[in-house]
């Protein structure tokens, strides 16, 4: 018989004292003084103690015995104030009890395969009993972020006038860079959907058909490797806009932006946020996406290294490689002979072949290789890092991509070895004018550094045609402490520029007609000037609740092989639902 709650397990307090009530919940822990049996009653709300006493009778006091952890039960009694020096001030509930009449155990649970508290099971535990994880507190207010973040998306888009459109799962295929997952048809023989890569082609469709302002918050597919921050399903706000610049779309985000920041962390933030050009911050920073919340900048040193006689840096001159460095402040106290081999080999995975390390005293600098800078080099290298006593000086000598990496990956661990930010703090910045191309040098040809659809900017449109390469596109990244929050760009919204595009892309005109006809006949149909963006919402979920793993925001995670433990998912299926869909077996 359900012992229907009058409350929930997080809401009495003294003034429900003499009330008769009833709670529902989960056996948080229990304490039996041999007479007195006391069990911490939890729910999503709260924890509640309720205390079966001698007087309440032989039988109930044998059954409350019983009860063990996780345990679901049903309580009826009254509240009564703790024994004076007995209230806990660290729960809600803590001035009262709850002194039990009568109980009704709803679920005897077998002993849970780990504890609701204590140490974080096991990963692969975890998702192996979900349903058991998602019950510890820590997890669940992870989800009240998510939903309060969900909440707030929609409430200001709506708020700001753009209308919530659902599009399809079983779609044609959206180019975003990463594989589809398909999904075979069963009416069409040989003919396969795709599983949105993101709603892009029907967003803009939507701007066509006059919606103007449009979100969604939208599941997202791709079958892509994962990594801590990426799952082959993940959800964005997805957001277009009509008659727009770059301008207008950033302006109109940054009001969530601030929402964001005020309900998750109480910043105030001041707008416009920073808008930082691409090309500029991977050459101070080593990315596109720079955590800013400290400095560390890169500099380039090729002409000081010019003046030595060290072979490494005459051999990156010879091979057009660059020289640049960072200065890390007190580093070179703080870091032993070891810990800077350490450094070196971290490196050493992202294909850097060395690390020249410095370490900057108040007279001279040194280190093994201190003595290929003499006096006068030493001098320029302090006033180019701008270095003090207790600093250390990193150089790597490498191509462009290479340097980029390793210096951006050391600015990282540095910053947060030597404590340089305050890792609870926040900085939003834009980063803009991304290339339109990135050269895949594997398939020797161009491929979309966003996505097919992106506008040029204005004054780069003649490179379209002499030098593809050095096009920049009207795009922006919203960058959030070194994630890659979201990311947007206007689009192209003239057909005949769309098909140059296309081109550069090594599509052939019959090929951009089959895959994208639809696009491009809506293009020619009046296609107003348009742009849009896409926030990661369980990126966003991770910054606010302060996870390094993506898996802890999304309720029912794969693993990095892409495998749903709990349901066993992908799983096989009956050859005869192979032979309706036109498939043979592997
Ligand atoms: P983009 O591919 O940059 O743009 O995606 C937008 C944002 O979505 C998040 N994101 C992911 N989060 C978790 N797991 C993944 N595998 C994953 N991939 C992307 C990131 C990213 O910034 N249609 C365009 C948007 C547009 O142009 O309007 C798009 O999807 O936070
Ligand atoms: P080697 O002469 O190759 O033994 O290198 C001398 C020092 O230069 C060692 O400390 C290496 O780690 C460092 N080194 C070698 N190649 C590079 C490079 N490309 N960039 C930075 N440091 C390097």
């Amino acid at each position: 018989m359900l012992l229907k709650r009058t409350h929930t397990c997080g809401e009495l307090t003294v003034e429900h004292v003499g009330q008769s009530v009833t709670l529902n919940g989960w056996v948080d822990a229990w304490r039996d003084f041999g007479g007195l049996v006391f069990i911490d009653l939890r729910d999503r709300y709260g924890i509640t103690q309720v205390v079966f006493e001698p007087d309440a009778g032989q039988e109930l006091q044998a059954r409350a015995h019983e009860l063990r952890n996780e345990h679901v039960i049903g309580v009826k009694g009254t509240v009564a104030p703790r024994l004076p020096g007995k209230e806990n001030p660290k729960l809600a509930t803590g001035a009262i009890e709850v002194r039990v009449e009568e109980l009704t155990v709803y679920n005897a649970t077998p002993t849970p395969p780990f504890e609701m508290h204590g140490p974080e099971p096991n990963e692969e535990l975890r998702l192996t009993y979900r349903y058991l994880d998602l019950r510890r507190p820590g997890m669940q207010e992870i989800f009240l972020i998510r939903h309060r973040l969900a909440q707030l998306m929609r409430r200001v888009m709506s708020d700001l006038g753009f209308l919530e459109v659902e599009t399809p799962i079983l779609g044609r295929s959206t180019p975003e860079g990463a594989r589809d997952f398909l999904v075979p048809s069963r009416v069409h023989p040989g003919h396969f959907y795709a599983l949105p890569q993101s709603p892009q082609l029907y967003k803009q469709l939507l701007m066509v058909s006059g919606f103007d302002r449009y979100f969604q918050i939208a599941r997202c597919f791709r079958d892509e490797d994962l990594r801590a921050n990426r799952q082959p399903e993940f959800t964005q706000l997805d957001v277009e806009m009509s008659f727009v610049d770059d301008h207008d779309v950033t302006s109109t985000m940054e009001v969530l932006v601030a929402a964001m920041a005020r309900e998750f962390t109480g910043q105030d933030l001041t707008l416009p946020l920073p808008r930082l050009d691409y090309q500029d911050v991977v050459e101070r920073f080593g990315s596109d996406r720079p955590d800013l919340r400290y400095g560390l900048e890169l500099k380039d040193i090729a002409d000081i290294a010019g003046q030595t006689e060290f072979k490494v840096f005459q051999q990156a001159r010879a091979s057009g490689h660059r020289i640049r460095g960072l200065c890390a402040p007190g580093g070179g106290a703080r870091y032993s002979r070891k810990d800077l081999d350490g450094l070196s080999e971290f490196i050493a995975g992202m294909g850097a072949k060395g690390l020249i390390w410095l370490k900057v005293e108040a007279d001279a600098l040194t280190g093994p290789t201190a003595k290929f800078f003499a006096a006068e080099a030493q001098q320029r290298l302090r006033e180019r890092f701008g270095a003090q006593a207790g600093d250390l000086i990193l150089i790597v000598a490498d191509s462009q991509a290479v340097t980029s990496q390793a210096l951006s990956s050391l600015r990282s661990r540095l910053a947060a070895e030597l404590g340089l930010y305050d890792p609870k703090s926040f900085h939003y910045a834009w980063v803009v004018r991304f290339p339109l191309f990135a050269w895949d040098a594997e398939h020797g040809r161009f491929v979309a550094e966003h996505h097919p659809f992106t506008m040029p900017l204005f004054e780069d449109l003649p490179l379209l045609d002499s030098d593809p390469g050095r096009v920049r596109a009207q795009a922006y990244d919203l960058v959030i402490n070194g994630e890659e929050a979201g990311g947007g760009t206007i689009r192209c919204h003239d057909a005949e520029i769309q098909s140059k595009i296309f081109a550069h892309l090594g599509l052939t005109p019959e090929e951009a007609q089959e895959k994208f006809g639809f696009l491009l006949g809506a293009l020619r149909n009046g296609a107003p000037p348009h742009g849009g963006i896409a926030l990661g919402v369980d990126r966003l979920v991770m910054l606010y609740a302060g996870l390094t793993n993506i898996r802890d925001c999304i309720a029912f995670p794969k693993t990095a092989k892409g495998t749903d433990l709990m349901t066993g998912a992908p799983g096989t299926v009956e050859p005869r639902q192979l032979k309706e869909l036109h498939l043979r077996p592997a």
